[in-house]
């Protein structure tokens, strides 16, 4: 269902009833380019829901975190900006869904009838609308560092809350959480298959002569990029470090809980978010 752009949107309608809102706009070229870009992967994760084992610990974690903040806040509906084009409700947050009452936001055009109350438009299309009823939560789940300005989605996705509350999981670009990131399964994965102390040990040194200094390698690729401010991929329009992302947070609000999701490079945050941009 498509809303006139002057008339509150019946958000109230949407969590009752379900559905897909739809909202007018279409981001630029530029914008559309690098959104457009990850399709296939959202196709085999979001929808085929072929997730790698790793991304589902992280996805179980931030739901304990998501609801550990929302029981904080006594938050009663939350609204997840990027939600990817799942038709199933993103497995993050599979098992608290019902309370509190979940919306997902995505501005891809794919499966627009889903399983869950959804809109289909970007959060800057979502908050030049009036809203007959904010959310009391935002979630940002791996979405952040999609939207073109990033400090800007924070200060819409105050506006479009009633407190400014908002949970957020953003994977980071320093090179020892990518390290371990990239190592940890390789090392419990040798850990399974070689059993005895002599397979281990040869093992663990095949491991450090042949994957370690490619690592090393890489590493140093990505540090040159990330301090020439080079984009890492074609994928993102930003690409944090931990300073980098805390600074960020600081400046739009006040920062909670920052938390790292031990064996890996996302980190996890709560925040109050201003509306006011600097
Ligand atoms: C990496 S996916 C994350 C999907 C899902 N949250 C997950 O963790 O599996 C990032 C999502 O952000 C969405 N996105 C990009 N720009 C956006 C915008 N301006 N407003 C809302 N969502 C946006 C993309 O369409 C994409 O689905």
């Amino acid at each position: 269902m498509t809303e006139p752009d002057g008339t509150p949107l019946n958000i109230t309608g949407l969590l009752d009833a379900g559905g897909t809102l739809r909202l007018s706009g279409a981001g630029d070229a530029e914008w559309r380019r690098i959104t457009e870009a990850s399709l296939e992967e959202y196709r085999r994760h979001h929808q085929a829901q072929d997730y790698p084992p790793s991304t589902l610990h992280v996805m179980a974690a931030f739901e304990g975190f998501i609801a550990k903040w929302a029981g904080i806040w006594d938050a009663r509906t939350m609204i997840d900006l990027g939600c990817g084009i799942g038709t199933a409700l993103p497995p993050y947050v599979r098992n608290i869904a019902g309370s509190p009452a979940y919306v997902g936001l995505d501005p891809l055009d794919e499966n627009p009838q889903r399983d869950y109350p959804f809109i289909r438009g970007r959060l800057e299309d979502l908050a030049v609308r009036p809203l007959d009823k904010k959310f009391d939560l935002a979630l940002f789940a791996t979405s952040l560092d999609h939207f073109e300005d990033a400090r800007n989605a924070l200060a819409l996705a105050a506006k479009i809350t009633g407190g400014g509350h908002a949970v957020i999981w953003c994977g980071l670009h320093d090179s020892p959480l990518i390290a371990r990131n990239d190592l940890s399964v390789r090392i419990a994965d040798l850990c399974r298959n070689n059993r005895s102390f002599p397979t281990r040990t040869l093992a663990f040194l095949g491991l450090a002569i042949l994957t370690w200094p490619r690592v090393a390698w890489a590493l140093a690729r990505r540090e040159r990029a990330l301090a020439a401010g080079r984009p890492l991929d074609d994928l993102h329009f930003h690409y944090f470090t931990e300073d980098r992302l805390r600074a960020l947070l600081a400046s739009a609000g006040t920062i909670h809980e920052f938390v790292h999701c031990p064996g890996t490079n996302s980190v996890f945050a709560a925040v109050t978010l201003s509306a006011e941009t600097e």
